[in-house]
């Protein structure tokens, strides 16, 4: 019999093209490679808050420094609480602990992977100062019940927007939901910049306190008299060339994220024991990883297990967030206790995400969905 041919599929590649490479010369030619100036950080600035639905947008050097600034434009310090989702990327966690800040981590639903809002009220203390939460491999938080308890205790609300780029809840898009959005232009994000972040607000003060101390929060009129102790979290007009032309193809890529997403769906559904990822009533999911979770006792063997053969079709995967409770360096220095989220550790222990780039082909697919049924078969 003819053995089919083996394909070497990444779990992600991003889309680049002409536009891209066009605009990043123009910048180079005129000398603006910085991130002081050049005509392309104001502009993607504009255009992406545009998108998302808010007054400002600063541009900012990754997802994290995104996070970061969010805090510290916030006035967040230490001894303050914040309540963290328990399971997204340690990035969400660093930032609080760059502030000499608490995170209180809170687990998350079984089918969004989100928080968990009815596990938030028991945490808050008066010195609970904000809520992060993020809207996890591209499907948007529950806000309501989130907003609502902010509301009623007086905190910010921060939304990790680092996955989810375009998606909506209830109609409105993330990152302008809460009171600062935080957005990554990671290579594998739904639109890139290289290396690159965002902070998205409707609030011109904390836009203005971020505009500051994103960049050494240099003086107004003597600019070597600083204002504040500021950071360099600028972002380059390269960068942002690449951003101002990635913004173009944004529903382009998200429309192929859903076309991905339906298609894994339509084949994998009636797998037993594999998990797959929801839309909720109030969500417009982006899809930025197709991530599932596999019940071992009825899919008939581990996530590992299964992951291991996939490689061995040339099928690159990724396992899940490890969550911040599970981290053996802050169990070691007793912050948190590893069996506090059993929920988030259940989905770090079993879940893992398929190859989502916006480059996949219909004859990929189709191999990736055909060796998770066979392997499962011939198990
Ligand atoms: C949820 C989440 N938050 C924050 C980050 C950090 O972003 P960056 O890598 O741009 O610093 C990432 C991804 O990398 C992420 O997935």
């Amino acid at each position: 019999m003819k053995e089919e041919c083996k394909m070497k599929i990444p779990v992600y590649k991003p889309l680049l093209g002409e536009e891209e490479i066009e605009y990043v010369v123009s910048a180079i030619s005129r000398g603006e490679i910085s991130g002081l100036y050049g005509e392309y950080i104001g502009k993607f600035e504009e255009e992406f808050s545009h998108y998302v639905g808010c007054s400002y947008g600063i541009a900012v050097s990754s997802g994290t420094a995104a996070l970061h600034l969010a805090l510290a434009s916030l006035g967040i310090k230490q001894k303050d609480e914040i309540v963290v989702s328990s399971f997204t990327n340690m990035a969400t966690f660093f930032a609080v602990l760059y502030q000499y800040a608490k995170p209180l981590p809170i687990d998350i639903e079984p089918d969004t992977w989100n928080i968990n809002s009815a596990l938030i009220e028991e945490k808050i203390s008066e010195r609970t100062k904000a809520i992060l939460v993020a809207h996890i491999y591209g499907h948007p938080v529950d806000m309501d019940p989130v907003l609502k308890i902010a509301k009623k205790y007086g905190l910010y609300v921060i939304e990790d927007c680092a996955e989810a780029h375009g998606a909506t809840y209830k109609g409105k898009k993330v990152g302008s939901l809460g009171d600062v959005g935080c957005f990554s232009f990671y290579a594998n994000k739904i639109i890139t910049t290289g290396e690159g972040g965002m902070l998205t607000t409707n609030n011109s003060e904390i836009a203005d306190k971020a505009r500051t101390l994103k960049s050494l929060a240099f003086g107004a009129n003597n600019k070597f008299m600083h204002q504040d102790i500021g950071f360099n979290y600028r972002m380059t007009n390269i960068q942002a060339a690449i951003g101002c032309a990635q913004l173009k193809k944004i529903d382009k890529i998200i429309e192929k994220k859903r076309h991905i997403a339906h298609y894994y769906t339509e084949n994998l559904k009636d797998v037993l024991g594999l998990q797959l990822p929801v839309e909720k009533s109030y969500a417009k999911n982006v899809y930025w990883m197709y991530h599932v979770v596999v019940h071992s006792e009825n899919f008939g063997f581990t996530r590992d297990l299964l992951m291991e053969k996939l490689k061995d079709h040339g099928i690159e995967t990724r396992e899940a967030f490890i969550p911040y409770n599970l981290q053996k360096i802050f169990i070691q220095k007793g912050w948190v206790k590893g069996n506090e989220c059993p929920v988030a550790n259940y989905i770090a222990r079993n879940g893992f995400y398929l190859p989502s780039s916006p480059l996949l082909k219909e004859k990929e697919l189709k191999y990736i969905v055909n060796k998770i049924k066979d392997i499962k078969k011939d198990h």
